[in-house]
């Protein structure tokens, strides 16, 4: 008989560890936990199979009712242990954005409880925007402590797939265009979450990059282009996080659900990934019992009734159409996560004021400084005595809303609130509404939320008023999270709301016009532009994102952030509008390739409005000196990439110094540029420091269709050094 029971007596000692290790993350990191693609994991997550001698016992003791029993939810967020050996079930719970209220065992409804408030932490795109792998890990220490102490055994987190089209709906949630970028913030994510002895779910496996008609859609795409950007962050996940846990998509790959996907889940996961944990369906997204058993799903969720795999599965294995190997190895795989992640009953200890600074750090490393015109920001209050603060965004809490998991939060700060407490009685601060968000139902096509555009008047002349006799005007603008959401895409990427005639009025007015958008997803700024003298993108960014706005407004922060996906001049310029593949009927066809983001805009020439990458800072530093630690490398080699990095300016400011490579004598076709490595800089005014960027030869591999192979390309390459994927500043030839 397992003895549980002893680790449930051992939870206090468990609790104190996770203390400690907590506290030890601000004095240092463990090395090693952010590797670049070749390092190998430290022991922080658990080697699952430690324990498969004691698993094979206990499968061997099992009915085979027991087994089958295990392998569908029994709620909507718990799936079967076995009583009579003393296994406890599994606890699931979102998601992304904090730890989802508790909700009845078998219907969406909330329970109403009043202890299962958690800290909002900053969704997915502004954990992208910090660029720092670090803050990805501190925020999955927030994640899985609260998620521990909510006795909950999986967090359905990260969600790591590619921001393939910039209207997606959950682009918030999401983290970028890059799948190297997403790697390093995947890795980190889960390593902060399993060490706290959480089993992460890094999800949606795979290529669930549309919103819209994801439950029927047919992805089209090449391999290569599936391997090397679409698969990237799940392989990080899994061979360098040791994730203990897997949700397959909703659509279809190459004509197969991904929860049925034999290449998907059995030959590229489980065999050449060597994935050991468990792979759940995503909710509901189960579609047959045979092909579902055979092709790799361990466990269907979301459908506790008449389950695919319950008693139709119980019945094909009677019927001598699943093998009983099949069955033992979904258990062995339950019973591994089982094993890792040590039952326990809630603690209580959820939302502490260290989640609220780790959501706090994260924020105030997101926000991106996307203009500033004659240095309007940070705003000086010797200066401005009287500011208009504008805008539905100012107090709008984002913690919730639309479609999906959001978090019922302990407390939000919103902008207004933040702007308030900080200045103080510094200067007066008044606020107007400006519009107000709603939506044409009626309008609705194919899902995709048609907001209201049309300006309420008296809002309008409210906030003109108002802007007119304020020193400064701050306007709050961006989406919100019933625009944003689950299961619908936006038609389009305009400020919505009547948000731009807004902007212009309040302008026309006040040249001192600050914009702040508060969104999770590329925005059409082009008009916005013209009338505002600064603009920051901030984010759904958390319990603090008010804080840290303030913060980075009055210029106790100095904005760092950088953009994680391309701002298109126009949403037709971007790969999948300008091939006109998506929204695709029953197939969405990848035409563009490994085109996306960014790639696609460098590789064709095409001008973005703000390129992947790009972000300002309240200094100016200067890169200079580039050296390789060698001319010509074998393929077991690490490049190593030094320069010189300087704060020209007055305040200190963290840089982000990104590597991109370029092929310049290639057979294979490439696109032009690549993100291959990147490093977040604190530096103080006048300061130098020598920044070394790592490149394993082996990530410059390609996947090559013939062999079914990565394989590596030697010639020329061009190693560039930028503040973004477009300003590039320093080059270096090598040679593999
Ligand atoms: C989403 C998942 C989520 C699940 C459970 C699905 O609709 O796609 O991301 O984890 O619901 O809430």
């Amino acid at each position: 008989m397992v003895q549980f029971n002893q680790l449930l007596n051992n939870r206090f000692a468990i609790k104190i560890g996770s203390i400690a290790i907590f506290i030890s993350f601000f004095i240092f990191l463990p090395d090693n936990i952010f590797g670049q693609g070749q390092s190998q994991v430290k022991g922080i997550s658990r080697d699952m199979t430690l324990n498969d001698p004691k698993i094979e016992g206990i499968i061997s003791k099992m009915t085979l009712e027991e087994k089958i029993d295990m392998l569908h939810g029994n709620g909507m967020f718990t799936s079967p242990g076995i009583e009579r050996l003393g296994i406890p079930e599994l606890k699931y719970t979102d998601g992304p954005l904090g730890i989802r209220e508790e909700i009845s065992k078998n219907s969406w409804n909330s329970l109403k409880l009043t202890n299962d408030s958690a800290t909002f932490f900053p969704a997915g795109s502004a954990l992208a925007a910090t660029w720092n792998p670090e803050m990805a890990y501190l925020l999955g220490t927030g994640m899985g402590e609260e998620a521990r102490s909510r006795g909950k055994d999986i967090l359905l987190a990260p969600a790591v797939n590619i921001t393939r089209i910039p209207t997606g709906g959950r682009t918030f949630e999401y983290l970028s265009e890059d799948p190297f970028l997403n790697s390093r913030l995947a890795v980190g994510y889960i390593k902060g979450v399993q060490g706290q002895g959480v089993a992460a779910c890094v999800k949606h496996f795979a290529l669930n990059n549309q919103e819209t008609n994801r439950g029927s859609v047919n992805i089209i795409v090449d391999d290569r282009t599936m391997r090397e950007i679409y698969l990237a962050p799940f392989e990080a996940a899994v061979k360098e996080a040791n994730v203990y846990t897997v949700m397959a998509a909703y659509n279809k790959i190459d004509g197969s659900w991904c929860s049925e996907n034999d290449n998907l889940l059995n030959q590229i996961l489980k065999k050449e990934w060597g994935f050991k944990g468990l792979v759940m369906s995503d909710w509901g997204g189960t579609h047959s019992t045979v092909k579902a058993a055979m092709n790799g799903l361990d466990v269907e969720m979301g459908s506790t009734r008449n389950a695919f795999l319950g008693q139709p599965l119980l019945d094909s294995v009677k019927a001598g159409l699943v093998p009983i190997e099949i069955i033992n190895d979904k258990v062995k795989r339950i019973l591994r996560v089982r094993f890792a992640v040590e039952p326990i009953t809630p603690a209580g200890v959820v939302s502490t004021p260290e989640h609220g600074k780790i959501a706090y750090k994260v924020a105030s490393q997101s926000i991106v400084l996307l203009k500033n015109a004659d240095n309007l920001l940070p705003v000086d209050l010797g200066k401005i005595k009287k500011i208009a603060v504008i805008g539905d965004n100012a107090t709008h809490k984002q913690a919730s809303g639309g479609f999906g998991a959001g978090v019922k939060t302990r407390y939000e700060i919103t902008p207004l609130e933040g702007l308030k407490s900080e200045v103080g009685s510094r200067a007066s601060i008044q606020f107007a509404r400006g519009y107000k968000p709603a939506f044409i139902w009626s309008q609705q096509v194919r899902g995709r939320r048609s907001p209201n555009n049309k300006i309420d008047s008296t809002l309008l002349a409210e906030a003109v008023s108002l802007a007119r006799n304020s020193d400064i005007a701050i306007i709050f603008a961006g989406t919100n999270r019933d625009f944003e959401t689950e299961g619908s895409d936006r038609s389009d990427l305009k400020l919505p709301f009547g948000q731009d005639e807004l902007i212009r009025a309040i302008a026309s007015v006040n040249p001192r016009t600050i914009v702040v958008l508060v969104a999770g997803a590329p925005l059409d700024l082009n008009e916005a532009l013209k009338s505002s003298s600064a603009m920051l993108m901030s984010w759904f960014n958390g319990s603090e994102g008010g804080n840290a706005i303030a913060d980075v407004i009055l210029g106790n922060v100095n904005p760092s952030g950088k953009l994680p996906f391309t701002f298109p001049v126009s949403l037709n310029d971007s790969p999948a509008y300008s091939l006109a593949t998506f929204p695709g009927d029953n197939n969405a066809n990848y035409k563009e390739g490994s085109l996306v983001g960014y790639r696609w805009f460098e590789t064709k020439n095409i001008k973005p409005l703000f390129s992947f990458g790009f972000g300002l800072s309240y200094t100016q530093f200067s890169y200079s000196g580039i050296k390789t630690d060698k001319g010509k490398y074998k393929s077991n080699d690490t490049i190593q990439v030094s320069m010189e990095l300087k704060n020209t300016g007055k305040r200190e400011g963290d840089e982000v110094v990104q590597l991109y490579v370029h092929r310049t004598d290639s057979k294979v076709e490439w696109p032009a540029k690549e993100l291959k490595s990147f490093s977040r800089v604190t530096l103080k005014p006048g300061e130098t420091k020598k920044v070394t960027l790592s490149v394993p030869v082996s990530q410059l591999r390609y996947w090559d269709v013939k062999s079914n192979d990565w394989q590596l390309e030697d010639g020329e390459i061009q190693l560039m050094i930028g503040s973004s994927s477009s300003d590039i500043i320093l080059t270096k030839n090598i040679e593999i």
